[in-house]
């Protein structure tokens, strides 16, 4: 990219120095179409994200023929809320980064296919991103156009998502998987609950709302525990918290979704309370098993209040950096996949042959 292309990007934003690498990143994994700029220094420059809840909502979750049709159409108008007001085309960037998997298959395949094309066309390295590898690295990114904070050398991750729930072990630019969840993903276990409930979609966040207003002690739900394992495991909780929702109702409890009864939000604060102790629990046990000196968390469901909380006393008790992903950056973006591209192309990477494909599955270290 040519000198003068930064400053006409840079007359747009005086505050900001622009420092290469530019890397424009498309995420399609799931129902969220994003298109996001980071410049070298990892400062989000731009990162939009539509939604397609309102395609989706009817059905109650994600349909993916739907999804794929939507990022197509949503696109184009995706792309230039990013880029315009930065005075940038395509063509400025220097990197271009899609999300490649895990995700829908068909949904992938549109920011795939659109982020090897400009790469291709523009002549510039294309880098196929892991979806979690772009979540583990977000807790690293600012708000404000701030540079990102720079990355220690080893770390541990904490991903918890709607379909993941695991812990990571960074060291340089290898991640090594140190624990997952057994069955179902934690932010997968609020949406069920909160949809038995009769909540829209995504039920997570206001299943977090709810139980906000709950008493977790009026009836707690437990927390497995296998002596010395990591694993996680929710689908046991899920299966106490929908007996107990299905008790109330027959015990006369009207479970009305807008304003549920007492006995139902401290049933939602208990299963809250349940699910973000068993992540604290593992974190406190890999912790004792390996010290780390820095923990970051990312993914949707890090940005449930109670295990921000949570997580910020645990980490303060045990003298341990935690590095929570803004909320901003929470749920799927392509701010964070631009820079897990960067984090590569640092490394010395040259990017990812033109082969280079759509995997539903695909796993991490
Ligand atoms: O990372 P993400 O946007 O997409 C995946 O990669 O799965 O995570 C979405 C998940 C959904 O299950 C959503 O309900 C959950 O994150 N989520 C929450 C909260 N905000 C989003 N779960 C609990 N509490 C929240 N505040
Ligand atoms: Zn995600």
């Amino acid at each position: 990219m040519a000198g003068d292309d930064t400053s006409a990007a840079r007359s747009n934003m005086p505050a900001m120095e622009l420092v290469r690498p530019l890397v424009l990143a498309i995420e399609t994994s799931c129902d969220d179409t994003a298109c996001a700029v980071v410049d070298g220094e990892g400062r989000v420059l731009a990162s939009s994200v539509s939604s397609q809840l309102a395609a989706h909502r009817p059905y109650g979750g994600v349909v993916p023929e739907i999804a794929s049709r939507e990022h197509l159409a949503n696109w184009p108008a995706v792309a230039a809320t990013a880029l315009s007001p930065l005075g940038l085309a395509p063509r400025d960037a220097d990197l271009v980064a899609a999300t490649r998997g895990p995700g829908l298959v068909g949904a992938l395949l549109v920011g795939l296919s659109l982020g090897k094309a400009l790469a291709y066309a523009l002549g510039k390295p294309f880098f196929g991103v892991h979806h979690l590898e772009g979540h583990l690295w977000s807790p690293f990114l600012a708000t404000g156009g701030e540079p990102a904070a720079a990355p220690p050398q080893r770390f541990a991750a904490l991903v918890v998502s709607g379909g993941h729930t695991a812990l990571y072990g960074v060291d340089g630019g290898a991640v090594t998987t140190l624990a997952e969840t057994r069955d179902d993903a934690m932010g997968e276990v609020f949406d069920k609950l909160g949809k038995r409930l009769g909540l829209a979609y995504p039920q997570g966040p206001l299943v977090d709302k709810l139980a906000e207003t709950g008493d977790p002690q009026a009836a707690p739900l437990p927390v497995p525990r296998v002596e010395g394992e990591l694993f996680f495991s929710y689908s046991g909780l899920k299966s106490a918290a929908i007996r107990r929702l299905e008790a109330l109702e027959r015990g006369g409890v009207t479970v009305d979704a807008a304003d549920p009864p007492q006995p139902v939000r401290d049933l939602l604060a208990a299963f809250r309370a349940a699910a973000v102790a068993q992540l604290v629990d593992r974190v406190e046990r890999l912790y004792r098993q390996r010290r780390f000196e820095l923990l970051a968390v990312s993914g949707g469901v890090a940005a449930n209040r109670l295990l921000r909380r949570e997580l910020v006393s645990w980490a303060a008790a045990a003298g341990v950096d935690l590095r929570l992903v803004p909320l901003a950056y929470a749920g799927d973006n392509a701010a964070m996949i631009a820079f897990a591209a960067l984090q590569r192309h640092r490394r010395g990477e040259p990017g990812d042959p033109w082969t280079v494909e759509a995997e539903s599955r695909i796993p991490l270290g």
